[in-house]
């Protein structure tokens, strides 16, 4: 599998704000993590055969505007690094990014004291950012999102005081590890994460798990496949990310894990996936922040289950690469599937695909979601705009023509 984007982002982004240098072996190489890459060159580090030279906590002002193309992590972290240095840069990315919501950052790091400008009063990229000065905030997120959260941490190493963050489910927690292993000292008291500011950071090398969210297309593949077996190696099993676990164990998949081990402060194992006969659950809760971007692929598993799959409390869905909610109800429809947009959710009544046309909408995992129905469907899959896969997955059909020979 490829490498985790999340750990990906954060191994650069972290370590070039660091101290020293540092080995990244494993980065995924998709266009959302090369954007990142090419935004933290732009701000004066070096990155050369898998070593990134940290810049000592003192970033360059870039020349021209940092271009995140599709990706919020990419974009909220660096917004984040930004604001916590004296700097000044404007942040983007492509049609899909630019209509994203960036008020759950600029809020809080405007109580910070960060001068943040941007479309719609800062809701809305491009955001221009001049960093600098800022003081502690306590933080009660509505939302579980480890990409506040990361901003928010990353902004807090410019600050003076003390940074306390709280949210209703503990979101991923790759930065607390990774910043943790580079010196941060922070503690988790109550339900808050609380950070002390102005903090140094020393590079750390890291070896990247693969993704799990990648890995789910191929978990989803063997699970509804008659007779398929994988074996997945090298997989990130953070409790934080493992919810597609979860949520397929209770749908009657037969998935083991083996070989745990630990890699670089997170949690690595293999994942063996067999064939099974799947019936519908209810996925919802903290589940939801576990296997959020899992949800489309989750849903094709769904449609070739017995009985009723409910995603609820899933709101966030509505605004991720493109609004899930309704491209995955679109996609299902469009094969013949029963599906159901909720606010916050969708509703999947397991039944048989007959294949047709897909439109990825712009955002990788439909269509990496629609390569996966077209294994089952009676007829022939058309995904169209499956150049997509490339930002987080350009090995998904090299990977997934090998796993069907
Ligand atoms: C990510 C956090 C999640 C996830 C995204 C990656 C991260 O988003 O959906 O794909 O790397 O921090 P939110 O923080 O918006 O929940």
């Amino acid at each position: 599998m490829p490498g985790d984007k999340s750990i990906s982002h954060r191994a650069l982004i972290f370590n070039g704000l660091a101290h020293g240098s540092a080995k990244v072996t494993g980065l995924l190489d998709a266009l959302d993590v090369q954007a990142t890459m090419r935004c933290m060159q732009a701000l004066g580090v070096r990155v050369e055969h898998g070593i990134v030279h940290g810049t000592g906590h003192t970033l360059a002002t870039p020349r021209g505007v940092l271009d995140c193309g599709n990706s919020g992590t990419g974009l909220r972290l660096l917004a984040g690094l930004l604001a916590g240095q004296p700097v000044r840069a404007v942040l983007t990315g492509d049609e899909s990014l630019v209509e994203r919501p960036m008020g759950r950052v600029t809020e809080p790091l405007r109580r910070m004291g960060a001068r943040i400008d941007g479309r719609e009063q800062g809701a809305k990229p491009p955001l221009t950012v001049h960093g600098g000065n800022l003081s502690g905030l306590t933080w009660d997120s509505p939302i579980a999102s480890a990409q506040v959260k990361s901003c928010l941490m990353l902004a807090n190493l410019g600050a003076s005081g003390e940074l306390r963050y709280r949210e209703p489910h503990l979101s991923r927690d790759h930065s607390e590890r990774m910043l943790g292993a580079m010196g941060l000292r922070w503690v988790r008291d109550d339900g808050w994460l609380v950070v002390d500011g102005g903090q140094r950071l020393d590079a750390q090398d890291v070896d990247v798990p693969g993704d799990i969210s990648s890995a789910a297309f191929f978990l989803v593949a063997a699970s509804i496949v008659p007779g398929s077996e994988l074996l997945l190696e090298h997989v990130g099993l953070n409790p934080t990310r493992t919810g597609v676990l979860d949520a397929l164990a209770a749908m009657g998949a037969d998935i083991t894990v083996q070989a745990e081990r630990v890699v670089s402060g997170e949690p690595v194992g293999d994942l063996l996936a067999r064939h099974a006969g799947l019936s519908g659950a209810r996925i919802d809760g903290g589940l939801i922040p576990r296997l959020i971007d899992e949800i489309p692929v989750l849903a094709v598993a769904a449609a070739c289950a017995a009985g009723e799959t409910v995603f609820a409390d899933a709101a966030e869905l509505r605004v991720k690469e493109s609004d899930r909610a309704a491209t995955t109800v679109a996609l299902l429809r469009a094969l013949g599937g029963a599906a159901e947009e909720r606010p916050d959710g969708l509703v999947v009544e397991g039944r048989p695909l007959r294949g047709g046309a897909v439109h990825a909408c712009g955002d990788h995992r439909i269509a990496m979601a629609g390569c996966i129905a077209g294994l089952v469907a009676r007829g022939p899959v058309t995904v169209y705009e499956a150049q997509h896969v490339a930002t987080s997955f350009p090995s998904f059909t090299t990977l997934l023509d090998a796993a069907r020979a």
